[in-house]
């Protein structure tokens, strides 16, 4: 029996035939304490659901759908370390890198909880060192510029975190420039190398796998540039210049990493799910091992929530059954991500990541094709600027969109910057103005004067908004572990194992095919005719000598 059977499932459905014609205007009308109503917090953070399109028995259909999928044994199969994804038959314990020191969790018959703090204080050694200015390279000058090289999960969360969480850099990392580089055809690092001094650079290589060409091809790129303006050798560069950060050991030596300069993560941490690991290194280096840790202990308390609460009051639990309310008996398929703090540029690239890669599924845990919608299409920008550019679909557009605004209270109140003050208050009126305005439609407008077509707003746009306090680690840690706990009630529902990411990896293995006619100039064997066609217009260009 598929979920789509159960008798919760089918009672939404109707639920959603009687409902679905109700304007959210109709239901702030019926409801004046609808905020209230349709508020939960936990510590640092606030959720308002009032301007989704549900009612009390719509939460309360969702929370049976929830427990009639089994929902707590599954939080407890996930805190508890089993083997739940089954395609690569491994624990997801990231959970486990918050628990505060001295916790137990056996997992294959050891105490992780002491691996995790051992390897926290080896990354705090490494942290002590930069910051004290006592990691030096190869001409003996402290190295004052650091360039994560990674992909995906080894280069979002960080990079996502280093932009987030810059107002509590310690002052120990003003002198450090952090950059981050991905991308593969080697324009990012081509750009910064100009730039660098190679006797003060020190490249971090973050890996799950150690195995990815598109972090390998960056790191040969940066060794090749040290070693032709260095001369000294390998050695001195790999000890002075690289650290490595990885769940196999075997392969940072392989590439030359040297045993001091290792850090560890393990397989049963997902690659999206790792930011919480020694993958954090350019995090701590920024707020600092203290904030690190503060923001492990804002994902212990979501953690601990997500655990404990009931369903009705759980914050991921209603923002993942919000969201199947949306996509799968409401119909909308597209899911907007719009930070109201410029500090949360990277949140909508990260979470893209986080829940398309986890929950971007069609076929359920026993290989059974899905007979309903899984995750919705994600992306998102920064409110403001989105305002200017997609919010005119949003408003007047035929696409029905969810949209989470993510917003803070309090910015710059310590700063002594009246201008600054009020830029974030300019801020905080747009983004209530925007999910008033996307809610109600035209029916925020007092006088009855009936406008033009062309000014007309449908409204009805459902959204969450979620606030937090302020931008510390602490709520920073909270908001994102808000975001993982939701992502796996969703899987939950839909039968599917978020914890592997096997539709990338046939692309990995073309494009090795793909390299050897690229490599050799000459197409050896058939493809499609547009792969045909494609290659042989490259070579035919690669090989004019004008
Ligand atoms: O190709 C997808 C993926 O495996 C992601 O899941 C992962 O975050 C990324 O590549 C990078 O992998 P690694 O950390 O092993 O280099």
């Amino acid at each position: 029996m598929t979920v789509t059977q159960t008798k919760p499932w089918r009672l939404l459905r109707r639920h959603a035939v009687k409902t679905g014609n109700l304007h959210l205007g109709d239901l702030f009308d019926e409801d004046p304490d609808r905020f209230d109503n349709y508020t939960l917090r936990d510590e640092q953070l606030l959720l308002d659901f009032s301007k989704q399109r549900i009612t009390r028995q719509t939460t309360e259909l969702l929370c049976s759908l929830a427990r009639d999928s089994d929902l707590s044994a599954w939080i407890e199969k996930l805190f508890s370390g089993d083997a739940i994804n089954t395609s690569e038959n491994r624990a997801a314990l990231h959970t486990a890198l918050r628990l505060p020191p001295g916790n137990e969790l056996i997992h294959k018959g050891k105490n992780i909880v002491e691996d995790i703090q051992e390897n926290l204080a080896r990354m705090e050694e490494i942290v002590n060192r930069i910051h004290a200015g006592q990691w030096r390279g190869y001409s003996g000058l402290a190295v004052d510029t650091i360039v994560n090289i990674g992909v995906g999960g080894s280069d979002l969360g960080p990079f996502m975190a280093c932009k987030a969480l810059s107002d509590a850099r310690v002052p120990e990392a003003n002198r450090l420039n952090i950059y981050f580089v991905s991308s593969m055809d080697g324009s990012q690092i081509a750009d910064r190398l100009d730039s660098f001094n190679p006797a003060t650079t020190l490249f971090i290589l973050s890996s799950k796998s150690f195995t990815t060409i598109d972090t390998l091809s960056n790191a040969n790129t940066a060794m090749q540039w040290l070693r032709q303006a260095s001369g000294v050798s390998e050695e001195v560069l790999h000890r002075r210049h690289f650290i490595g950060i990885s769940a196999s050991g075997e392969k940072m030596i392989e590439w030359g990493i040297p045993p001091n300069s290792r850090l560890f993560f393990w397989d049963w941490i997902g690659g999206r799910y790792s930011m919480w690991s020694a993958i954090g290194l350019p995090i701590a280096l920024e707020i600092g091992m203290q904030g690190f840790r503060q923001m492990l202990a804002g994902a212990h308390t979501m953690d601990q929530h997500f655990r404990s609460t009931p369903f009705e009051q759980n914050l991921p639990v209603m923002l993942a059954m919000v969201g199947i309310w949306n996509v799968n008996f409401l119909n909308i398929r597209a899911h907007a991500i719009l930070p109201y703090d410029g500090r949360l540029s990277h949140l909508p690239a990260y979470l893209e990541q986080l829940e398309m890669e986890s929950n971007g599924k069609s076929v359920d845990r026993d290989g059974n094709d899905v007979d309903y919608n899984t995750c919705p299409i994600l992306w998102g920008e920064i409110g403001p600027n989105a305002q200017h550019a997609f919010y005119q679909l949003l408003h007047q557009g035929t696409e029905s969109v969810m949209c989470d605004f993510v917003v803070t209270a309090r910015r710059y109140h310590h700063s002594g910057n009246p201008e600054l003050q009020q830029q974030h208050t300019l801020t905080l009126a747009n983004c209530l103005a925007q999910s008033r305005i996307l809610a109600l439609g035209d029916r925020v407008i007092d006088d009855d004067v009936t406008a033009p077509f062309f000014k007309r707003y449908r409204g009805n746009q459902p959204s969450t908004t979620i606030l937090l306090d302020e931008l510390t680690p602490y709520g920073f840690g909270q908001l994102i572990a808000l975001y993982e706990h939701k992502v796996f009630v969703q899987s939950v529902i839909w039968g599917i194992n978020p914890f592997d990411q096997w539709g990338v990896e046939l692309g990995k293995d073309m494009a090795t095919e793909l390299l050897e006619p690229l490599l050799q100039q000459q197409a050896h064997r058939q493809f499609d005719s547009s792969t045909n066609g494609l290659l042989a217009a490259i070579l035919e260009k690669q090989s004019d000598k004008s």
